[in-house]
């Protein structure tokens, strides 16, 4: 059986790595990866394929930043083209990317089967570019592996759970194997003494990244759409990141840092360290080393739920419903009071943290036994 892979974007390498890994172990399945080329920085893209020992791509198709339209129409047409010269049996999508959208629609059109690893998800705000890239893929694939029981329930309202299975989440199966070789080999000493200031952030940021301590720091990661493309908004973060009781690390999106630089950088955050992105294992000393975790990201929010770090989500929804229990995660809309008081005053109850909402660990090799089975 011959699978294409469809990836783009930083959280689907991540996801990836653990099922391309099963995969590499079956016999007879044989997996070639597309690379749209969506994310194309070392430190967003060639740095993970790198340390989680990923296959190297067959096809990199290079299309880089545009509007959402030309970056979608452009994949689309490379990943056609591909098709018709592999004739693959199927392909595969993760997550809800615009590589996620332009592999599913390109296969789909062509009749080739396709598998959708993260289905179900929902905000139900339509206005997420997310959003729309998950419902338009979840309905145009055959084959729906859901990393939750919630996920199974959204679809199912959608009418589209027949062909749904609830297999756990790969990010869960990701954590729990790459944690122990970041503690190994990536302390945390070594972790902060690897940490790049932004350069043109540099007059911004009093604090020294190799003088963090242990537990006495807050990790944040921006990059929704929703928030970086306000300036006010994305200033009332920063205002409230800088007026925390202890330092933050900002690990800054490429799309964030471009923000902040054109429009904010004259004002001064002493609070903050705005440092360049980092590779997954250093990601996850940092984060099981943090106090608290300030996010839009999806994927932060889980990793933190596994690493029982409390998170606060910079956002008024969460597709993540599940970390909300116990308030290991808060919602916080962006206001410099709430983002305060949620920081500062709320402490989760340690007895409800549940991880097995987000199955055993083994959803990769169990989305692989089932790709046998049924193609
Ligand atoms: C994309 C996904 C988002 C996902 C995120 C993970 C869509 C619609 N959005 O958002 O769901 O959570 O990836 O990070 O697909 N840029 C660089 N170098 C890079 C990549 C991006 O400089 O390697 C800059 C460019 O200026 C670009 C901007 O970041 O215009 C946005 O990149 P893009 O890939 O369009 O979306 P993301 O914000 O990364």
């Amino acid at each position: 059986m011959k699978i294409i892979t469809v990836l783009g974007a930083r959280p689907q390498f991540i996801k990836a790595a653990v099922v391309s890994k099963c995969i590499a172990a079956e016999t007879g399945i044989y997996e070639i990866i597309v690379h749209t080329g969506q994310h194309y920085d070392t430190k967003m893209s060639d740095v993970f394929f790198r340390e989680l020992k990923m296959p190297t791509p067959k096809y990199n198709l290079g299309i880089g930043s545009a509007s959402h339209g030309k970056q979608t129409a452009r994949m689309l047409e490379g990943i056609e083209e591909i098709i018709l010269d592999e004739r693959p049996d199927v392909l595969m999508v993760y997550g809800d990317t615009n590589s996620t959208l332009a592999g599913a629609l390109a296969a789909s059109k062509l009749h080739v089967p396709v598998i959708h690893v993260e289905a179900g998800l929902r905000s139900y705000n339509k206005l997420m570019p997310e959003e729309q890239n998950r419902i338009l893929t979840d309905h145009i694939s055959d084959t729906l592996f859901c990393p939750t029981q919630t996920a199974i329930n959204n679809l199912f309202k959608e009418g589209i759970s027949k062909r749904a299975y609830n297999t756990g989440d790969v990010m869960y199966d990701s954590v729990l194997a790459y944690k122990a070789i970041a503690e190994k080999y990536y302390p945390f000493g070594q972790v902060i003494r690897h940490i790049e200031i932004y350069p043109r952030m540099e007059k911004n940021c009093a604090q020294k990244p190799c003088e963090l301590e242990s537990g006495k720091y807050y990790l944040t990661t921006i990059h929704r759409a929703e928030n970086t493309d306000d300036i006010i908004k994305l200033q009332i973060i920063l205002e409230s990141l800088d007026c925390l009781d202890i330092p933050v690390v900002f690990l800054v999106h490429p799309r964030t840092i471009k923000m902040i630089t054109e429009s904010l950088s004259e004002n001064d955050y002493d609070n903050i360290i705005f440092a360049e992105p980092v590779s997954y294992l250093e990601m996850l000393t940092l984060l099981s080393n943090a106090r608290k975790v300030l996010t839009d990201s999806g994927g932060l929010q889980k990793e933190a739920y596994f690493s029982e770090i409390p998170c606060i989500t910079l956002r008024d929804q969460t597709e993540w419903i599940e970390t909300l229990d116990g308030n290991w995660n808060i919602l916080s809309p962006i206001d410099k009071h709430s983002i305060l008081g949620k920081v500062l005053d709320i402490i989760p109850e340690t007895s409800i943290l549940n991880k097995n909402y987000f199955g055993n660990g083994n959803a990769a090799s169990r989305i692989v036994d089932i790709i046998r089975a049924s193609y």
